[in-house]
């Protein structure tokens, strides 16, 4: 069950040139959180929908959220004072099932943020993580702290792998067995992840990003075709049966 919760800023600090980390007071939205969930944020007097926001990782009560600036909404967000209250609903949606298992993460610009917690519960984990360039790169030393083997690659080739973070992934794939991938990105890298995926035979689970209203399954803006388990497609939600889902209920030529 969601809360709505007016949550103090503790601390927001930039990241690089357009990210931003903010840390919120979120008492039972922190407590109830899973690895993978997002949270809806209210950013701003005059914006009627909220921000879906991935949670990076949560401690001691408190979330931890990792942000770019896209449009106003996120603008705002990277203006907030520290003491500062800022209305939030979750958390939401279904997670990642990393607990216990040997698992590969690969992430992809600002979708690497949600990967950090859930590598935090792997049994054994290791990271393939994608940036367009060395100053954009974020959370290497988190990824570093909770990760056997945490390889970045960037576009232009400016820090570690030169390529994207499939190249990345490829490399560790090549030489390493796991139980699961876990991807969170663009697209195309979700279904490069899970294609990968499936000619290692393993599961693959990705966190999709869809425009939202609710955030709760009321509103139908978030509607993407899904596939069951005979091959049907059907219509479902991703705040309600995702972000995060199995690669073969995701269909990626829509
Ligand atoms: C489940 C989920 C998790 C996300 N996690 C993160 C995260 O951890 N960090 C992060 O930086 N971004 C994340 N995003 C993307 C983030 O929600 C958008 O960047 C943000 O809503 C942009 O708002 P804005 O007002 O700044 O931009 P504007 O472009 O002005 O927004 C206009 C409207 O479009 C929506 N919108 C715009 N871009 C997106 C987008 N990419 N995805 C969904 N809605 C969008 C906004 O919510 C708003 O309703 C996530 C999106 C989803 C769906
Ligand atoms: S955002 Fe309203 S149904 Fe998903």
């Amino acid at each position: 069950m969601p809360y709505q919760q007016d949550c103090t800023v503790l601390n927001l600090q930039a990241l690089n040139s357009h990210t931003y980390e903010l840390l919120l007071e979120a008492g039972g939205i922190a407590e109830e959180a899973r690895p993978g969930q997002f949270v809806n944020v209210s950013c701003g007097e005059g914006r009627l929908l909220r921000r879906p926001i991935s949670i990076c990782e949560t401690s001691a009560m408190q979330l931890r959220l990792v942000f770019e600036v896209r449009g106003a909404g996120t603008e705002w967000l990277s203006r907030r004072d520290i003491d500062d209250q800022v209305s939030v609903l979750g958390p939401l949606g279904r997670g990642f099932d990393a607990e216990d298992k040997r698992v590969l993460f690969i992430g992809g610009g600002i979708g690497v943020p949600p990967l950090l917690w859930a590598a935090e519960g792997a049994e054994h984990a290791d990271a393939a993580l994608g940036f367009a360039r060395a100053d954009r790169v974020i959370l290497a030393d988190d990824f570093s702290r909770v990760c056997t083997r945490a390889l970045i690659a960037t576009d232009d080739g400016s820090m570690g792998v030169h390529g994207t973070a499939m190249d990345a992934a490829n490399r560790l794939l090549a030489e390493h067995t796991y139980d699961l991938i876990c991807a969170c990105g663009p697209k195309p890298l979700l279904k490069a992840a899970a294609e990968a995926a499936a000619k290692a035979g393993i599961p693959c689970q990705v966190s999709m990003e869809e425009r939202m209203g609710c955030g709760v399954g009321a509103c139908l803006v978030c509607a993407v075709p899904l596939r069951d388990k005979n091959g049907q497609v059907y219509y479902g939600h991703v705040c309600k049966d995702g972000p995060v889902f199995f690669a073969q209920e995701v269909v990626f030529d829509d």
